[in-house]
């Protein structure tokens, strides 16, 4: 049998298509826009997901056999607000994880409600990328739009939805909508209220390995499929991820350096930390896990590369960076504003220790380090919790950079374990189709067949001892900035 992986990402859907050994046999890739319509707002258009996502279906499966293909599952970027009309038509532009116009309503559930409140309901505090805050500005911004609103979902859920007529979401991207009560794994009634929605507006919740229903048949004769194929839910594309890596034992860590970057801790129970400092999310193997996630990661890096420096060529790029641990120049990766841990839609990104003999080495350079610093102030809250890493497996575009896997691993001081899959949260989501499918027993029994270290980059006591004293340098730049960064906004 034959899983397809669907990862609706902010830059592209990625589809993988893996046999029942776990052996991946295409992979398609398709892009589409991303609307900035103001400084910090972040959009895109739910029907360009569904028309690449199908493109990308029938590309993949054009080198097997389809009618052996038993299911479909995703992973998908968390948080979008997406709302259809009682005629299924999308009503507005999703608004994304990455979208930072809703402060004015994080402060009012985080000051007026109260953080405390919110987080007993919720496992979790206000931040703008999260769902919740955004129906609230819909609701103040657009009333037209939100008295039309029929159902909410988020973005992968949508494409379930077209392809199976269900009307469903998974435990671990529910948890992202600051909607969900993620100790209990059910809709909190207190933030319905809160909100102004209805629980017959919201989907109905599934684990993520589980199926919520088969292949429309007239999509099944679009695509080319089998009118049998199983639609499973799937995860946010950090659960997914994680499932990709292994990540699912207790304590265990992986970081992504995708367009966002994250820091993923798997727990076998569910936990808050008082401050709310990370996120508390449902895990994709019916577990917990902590998250902290800062917005720019390797999009920052795409941003030099492509708008700055203009090339489409990193490795050539970075080819010449040959030492690592001595740069003077420190980047602030705040292009969309910043979460974990300053939660500032206001932060921006800067360059600072620039002088004559910079090279533009040392600001590509900076780049990586800036975004693999403020990974480590995620990192560090969670080591603050007392949860020891020493490990970490790397996912996502820039994982693929050896350079900034060693940066990483000197940064954060871990080793850095390379696994046999790096496609993250595709391959995640074909592995909840072959759970959802039977093919195994359980995620852990799958991620125990098929998943393995195969490298780790180890990292060097004296370049540690180097970005040790940088970290402290670069943690000491953003408070020196707050003011000036509420200046720029309120020229804006
Ligand atoms: C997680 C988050 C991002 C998106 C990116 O909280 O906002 O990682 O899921 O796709």
């Amino acid at each position: 049998m034959y899983y397809i992986g669907v990862d609706l990402g902010t830059s592209s859907v990625k589809l993988l298509l893996m046999d029942e050994k776990g052996d991946i046999k295409n992979i398609v890739s398709k892009e589409y826009p991303l609307f900035f319509p103001k400084t910090g707002w972040s959009e895109q258009k739910p029907e360009d997901w569904w028309t690449q996502t199908k493109a990308g279906i029938k590309e993949l499966i054009s080198v097997i056999d389809a009618s052996r293909v038993g299911g479909i599952s995703f992973g998908g970027q968390m948080h979008g607000l997406v709302i259809l009309d009682s005629e299924d038509k999308v009503l507005r532009p999703a608004i994304l994880w990455n979208d930072g116009r809703t402060q004015a309503e994080c402060d009012y559930l985080n000051k007026e409600i109260g953080r405390e409140k919110i987080s007993e309901y919720t496992a979790n505090m206000a931040l703008t990328g999260f769902t919740a805050p955004k129906l609230l500005w819909v609701k103040k911004n657009e009333p037209e739009v939100f008295a039309k609103i029929e159902k909410i979902m988020l973005p992968k859920d949508y494409i379930a939805y077209l392809l199976s007529g269900v009307h469903c979401t998974d435990v671990s991207d529910a948890s992202g909508m600051l909607l969900f009560d993620v100790k209990n794994k059910c809709w909190s009634k207190e933030m319905m209220d809160i909100v102004g929605v209805k629980e017959s507006q919201l989907a109905k919740i599934f684990e993520s390995y589980e199926v919520v229903g088969t292949i429309l048949p007239e999509v099944a004769k679009e695509l080319g499929l089998p009118e049998t194929v199983k639609i499973i839910a799937g995860a946010g594309d950090n659960a997914a991820g994680a499932v990709g890596t292994g990540t699912l034992e207790h304590g265990m860590c992986s970081v992504s350096l995708g367009t966002s970057g994250t820091v993923f801790i798997a727990t076998d129970e569910f936990a808050v930390d008082d401050a709310n400092a990370m996120h508390s999310f449902a895990h994709a193997n019916g577990k917990f896990h902590f998250l902290g996630c800062m917005l720019s990661a390797a999009s920052s890096n795409k941003w030099w590369m492509d708008d700055i420096v203009g090339t489409k060529d990193y490795a050539a790029e970075q080819k010449d960076i040959t030492e690592i641990g001595k740069n003077h120049v420190y980047y602030l990766p705040y292009l969309m504003g910043e979460r974990t841990p300053h939660n500032n839609p206001n932060a921006r990104g800067c360059f600072v220790g620039l002088s004559m003999d910079t090279r533009r080495e040392d600001m590509t350079l900076a780049v990586m380090e800036g975004v693999t610093y403020a990974l480590r102030d995620a990192l560090e809250i969670a080591r603050s919790f007392g949860v020891e890493i020493t490990r970490i497996r790397a996912i996502g575009g820039g994982a693929k950079s050896p350079l900034w896997c060693k940066v990483l691993a000197n940064i954060m001081n871990v080793k850095v374990d390379r696994i046999n899959c790096e496609e993250g949260p595709g391959y995640g989501a074909a592995i909840l189709a072959a759970v959802g499918c039977g093919e195994y027993a359980s995620v852990e029994e799958a991620a125990g067949k098929l998943i393995r270290v195969v490298d780790t980059i180890e990292q060097d006591s004296a370049i540690v001892a180097e970005y040790e004293k940088r970290y402290q340098v670069f943690r000491s730049i953003y408070p020196a900035l707050v003011p000036v960064y509420d200046q720029i906004v309120a020229n804006e």
